[in-house]
């Protein structure tokens, strides 16, 4: 592109990750709180207006787009906005996709690789139905484990998220990626990140991936890969399973420096990184002053986009650094 966004630390951001809702239909622990308030609907960006910031966004580099939440599929018509940023695919959009709870995923699953998507990301803690249930609160496994397989048939390549929490799901890690390798899909494990309060003891539950991926490795033979999505994770190859293992550390083992992405809210704040509050009103350059505005609203954001995330997790914090829960931005 013409002018691509380079931030004042070199970075080039080619990642938009655009959340269409801060509604889900699960309430898992470490995301939610167990009552939350969601934002009014007339606060809401209409899909023309996210395919024009989207259209901003692509005109100046970026090539990857993935939608998220809250739960992108429980947003009303979403298919609609998932057609319509599909059609820049080929033209300077790489890759359009999306990070679900899998929940609707099924009566989704043929429309989404229609419209251009070849690849989904499904979050998943665990295989136990009882303990999905204490996970998310509300969810129940069978509809997820239909819409992962309802994917699959549907030609989309699956990836399992797992957030590995110490004494809740640690012991499902090897169980998962068994499952995860011999049905083809990948599985990545992320540290949980301390963002608003949930009602789960952060402290308690952190489960280092590095200790995790020392003890992994003495019982496979893991082969570190230079693949990159374009998100964090770092992957290996397990050869016993002939699958992939990604980790993704926001709090072991910072990756700031390569940082290639940015937000952008269900009510068109753009947020310049997932641990700080640095942000940009694009709904109101967008409604204020069109086209022009938003581009220079996303020079604004370059000029002050920060160098990183500095999660910390200890008791002396007895309050996340961060009172916005992860379903705002999108992860
Ligand atoms: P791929 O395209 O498959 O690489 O996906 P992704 O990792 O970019 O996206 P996904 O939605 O699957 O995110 C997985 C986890 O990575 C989530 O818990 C995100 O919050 C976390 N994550 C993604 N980007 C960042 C980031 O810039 N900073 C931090 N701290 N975490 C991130
Ligand atoms: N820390 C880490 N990951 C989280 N996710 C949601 N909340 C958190 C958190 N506090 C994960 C979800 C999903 C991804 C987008 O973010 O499980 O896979
Ligand atoms: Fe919903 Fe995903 Fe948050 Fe769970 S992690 S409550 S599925 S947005």
């Amino acid at each position: 592109p013409a002018r691509p966004l380079i931030d004042r630390f070199g970075r080039r951001i080619s990642y938009l990750r655009i959340s269409v809702t801060d509604r889900c239909d699960f309430r898992c622990v470490y995301c939610m709180a167990e009552e939350m308030t969601f934002l009014p609907k007339k606060e809401i960006l209409s899909f023309e207006e996210i395919e024009a910031i989207a259209d901003a966004f692509i005109a100046r580099g970026t090539t990857k787009i993935r939608l998220t939440g809250g739960e992108p599929l429980v947003r009303r018509d979403i298919m609609e906005l998932v057609r319509r940023l599909g059609r820049h695919l080929g033209h300077g959009l790489d890759e359009l996709t999306l990070t679900t709870n899998g929940s609707q995923l099924a009566r989704h699953a043929g429309a989404l690789h229609e419209a251009g998507i070849r690849r989904v990301n499904v979050s998943l803690d665990t295989l136990d139905t009882e303990r999905f249930g204490a996970i998310t609160r509300r969810g129940r496994l069978a509809p997820v484990l239909e819409g992962i397989a309802a994917a699959q048939a549907a030609g989309l390549a699956v990836k399992i998220n797992m957030v590995a929490m110490r004494g809740i799901n640690e012991d499902e890690i090897e169980p998962m990626m068994a499952w995860a390798h011999g049905r083809s899909m990948g599985l990545t494990l992320i540290e949980g990140m301390p963002l608003g309060e949930v009602g789960i003891d952060r402290v308690d539950r952190y489960l280092p991936l590095r200790e995790l991926h020392d003890r992994l490795a003495r019982r496979y033979t893991l082969t570190r890969l230079d693949q990159r999505t374009g998100g964090p994770a770092r992957y290996v190859h397990v050869a016993e399973t002939g699958g992939t293992l990604g980790f993704i550390t926001p709090m072991s083992h910072n990756f700031c420096e390569s940082c290639n992405r940015v937000r952008l809210t269900a009510t068109g704040q753009l947020f310049l990184c997932l641990g700080q509050d640095d942000q940009v009103n694009l709904r109101d350059a967008w409604r204020e002053g069109g086209a022009a505005a938003l581009d220079a609203a996303l020079d604004h954001a370059m000029a002050i986009k920060p160098k990183g995330h500095d999660f910390v997790l200890d008791r002396a914090h007895a309050q996340p650094a961060l009172a916005r829960h992860m379903s705002v931005t999108g992860g």
